[in-house]
């Protein structure tokens, strides 16, 4: 039987990045490792690592989590090597024994030969990176969903219309840009999800708890967007950004123009909202600067975009209150 050899290695990592060293000596010289090295009599593995990374890379590390023990046969004794992710702690790695060394990327660890039972832990390291990735990333924001966190935030009647407001009209603008319509009335629904709360610091208090309810980094960017130059410095950049910002404020308008009129939206045309549209007395709040700028950004004009958000509105007349009482 094979004589056992109990060691330890570890894999360095920074961000993004893990530590490989090429072996200067014996057998196996030039072959690259993860380095680390026997346990002693009376060493946990940790204490050995520890050692062994002070000697060979006059470095301190922190042991991290465990990730696999490789029982490996070499032709003249068995390996049983015990691997823990690493971060270095004090120092710079500096190469004492090993005659190369580089940071390779997670998702690129093959660029080298490695040592027959290290190739079994860049298996793992590929399984438990991959695992990651998958737990990470972001599922489509659906409206559903949009709908569940808004809730969580948004209880006032009104704010909720202009949620729902925005969001069909946004599922207009995606339909105009070929887009998902779903996905840009999932935005339009969330992209107030801080106002009531903090009608102050509006957007400031979106990022962080969305980023961690899992929605997607660039959904959450599109949302703190429409705050551009009024409470963030985040511009818009794609299609549906440029849109958010434009519909936020135009379907204020809408809105106001609907309510006035018998039939409400059912019967409401584009001449009318844009004879409005130029009375600035008219619902006053509405920004009609912002909503210039946005459509330069879009390259259209108000009245396209008007008519694609009065299309995109008229079918919810009833839920968001703007039917009327007469017919169209
Ligand atoms: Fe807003
Ligand atoms: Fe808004």
């Amino acid at each position: 039987m094979l004589k056992t050899i109990k060691v330890v290695a570890a894999v360095i990592r920074d961000g993004g990045q893990v530590f490989a060293t090429q072996r200067g000596y014996g057998d196996y010289k030039d072959w690259w490792e993860f380095p680390g090295g026997k346990i002693e009599p009376g060493e946990s593995p940790q204490q050995a690592l520890v050692r062994e990374i002070r000697e060979e890379l006059a470095a301190e590390v922190e042991v991290g989590p465990f990730i696999i023990t490789v029982e490996y046969d070499y032709p003249k004794f068995h390996l049983s090597m015990d691997c823990f992710w690493c971060t270095v702690k004090e120092g710079h790695l500096q190469l004492l024994e090993h005659e190369a060394a580089k940071w390779l990327p997670l998702g690129d660890l093959r660029q080298v030969a490695w040592l027959p039972a290290d190739v079994l832990v860049v298996e793992e390291i590929e399984r438990q990176t991959e695992a990651e990735t998958q737990a990470r990333r972001p599922e489509m924001l659906t409206l559903q969903r949009a709908k569940e966190l808004n809730a969580t935030m948004v209880t006032e009647d009104h704010l909720i219309v202009h949620a729902l407001n925005v969001s069909y009209a946004m599922g207009a603008m995606a339909r105009h840009f070929g887009e998902d319509p779903e996905h840009w009335e999932a935005i339009g629904m969330l992209h107030d999800y801080d106002y009531q709360q903090y009608p102050e610091e509006h957007l400031k208090h979106t990022e962080k708890p969305l980023l961690e309810a899992g929605v997607d980094p660039a959904d959450v960017r599109a949302i703190l967007s429409h705050g551009w130059g009024i409470c963030t410095d985040v511009e818009p950049q794609t299609d549906l950004e440029k849109s958010l910002f434009t519909v936020d404020e135009l379907t204020g308008i809408i809105q106001a123009c609907a309510r006035m009129r018998p039939a409400g939206i059912k019967d409401l045309e584009v001449k009318s909202f844009m004879k409005k549209f130029k009375d600035k007395r008219f619902a006053a709040k509405c920004d009609r600067e912002l909503i210039l700028k946005g459509c330069e950004m879009l390259g259209m004009d108000v009245k396209d975009v008007a008519a694609i958000c009065i299309e995109g509105m008229r079918p919810h007349a009833e839920e968001l209150g703007i039917a009327g009482t007469a017919e169209a």
